[in-house]
């Protein structure tokens, strides 16, 4: 079976961010695939301090959390990964995991082994920002999710952006849960989308 990893980067369960990413995962439940989220609110991840080990040995010398998200990014298919827009990023929780993913790097590029490669995996970013709707709001993700999706090799395949979260929440905006519902339900069809409401 087929298995969607499901990352929650917002410290507030059943909000914004947890309330898009669920609804995004109970759509794609209905294509047959299995659903494994991580509320990194309940982990205990430490930063990645640059130590050099993954250089030389394409394994992270820190022993957390992160063993049991690592072994998720062995085995998935797809991967979405939530997170409020914090200070124009992605949330401290979030970037604690995306930085701790730099052993994938070392792994290809210094020790020129392979890890997923070729294996038709897909990444989907979904974000909020409390502010209200501009052209921009999200941009100062993009390359960082990019890089995040190159470093476990899964396709960065889709966007779905909301803005204005502070004063008209998700759970007030029936367009916005139907369409994210709809997405994880076609999501076997879909390429390269970006959605911002
Ligand atoms: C530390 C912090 C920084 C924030 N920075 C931004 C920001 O840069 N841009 C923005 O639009 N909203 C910002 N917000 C608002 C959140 O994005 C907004 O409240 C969002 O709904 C939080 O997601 P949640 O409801 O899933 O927790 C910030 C909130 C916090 C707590």
């Amino acid at each position: 079976m087929k298995k969607v990893i499901s990352i929650m980067g917002s410290p507030r369960k059943n909000k914004n961010t947890d309330m898009l990413l669920d609804t995004f995962t109970n759509g794609v439940l209905e294509n047959g695939y299995s659903v494994e989220k991580i509320n990194l609110i309940e982990k205990k991840i430490s930063p990645c301090v640059a130590c050099g080990y993954c250089e030389k040995t394409g394994k992270c010398i820190i022993k957390d959390d992160m063993d049991e998200i690592y072994s998720l990014f062995d085995e998935g298919d797809i991967f979405v990964i939530a997170s409020p827009l914090y200070f124009n990023t992605v949330s401290s929780f979030t970037k604690m995991v995306i930085d701790r993913c730099q052993k994938y790097f070392s792994l290809k590029y210094s020790l020129n082994e392979v890890y997923r490669k070729g294996q038709n995996r897909t990444g989907i970013f979904i974000s909020v920002g409390g502010a209200p709707y501009s052209h921009d709001h999200f941009n100062s993700c993009i390359g960082t999710m990019d890089f995040f999706f190159k470093s476990i090799d899964a396709k960065y395949l889709g966007n779905y952006f909301v803005s204005g979260s502070d004063k008209n929440p998700v759970w007030d905006r029936d367009d916005v849960l139907k369409e994210v519902y709809n997405i994880g339900k076609n999501i076997d069809k879909l390429s390269n989308f970006y959605l911002h409401r």
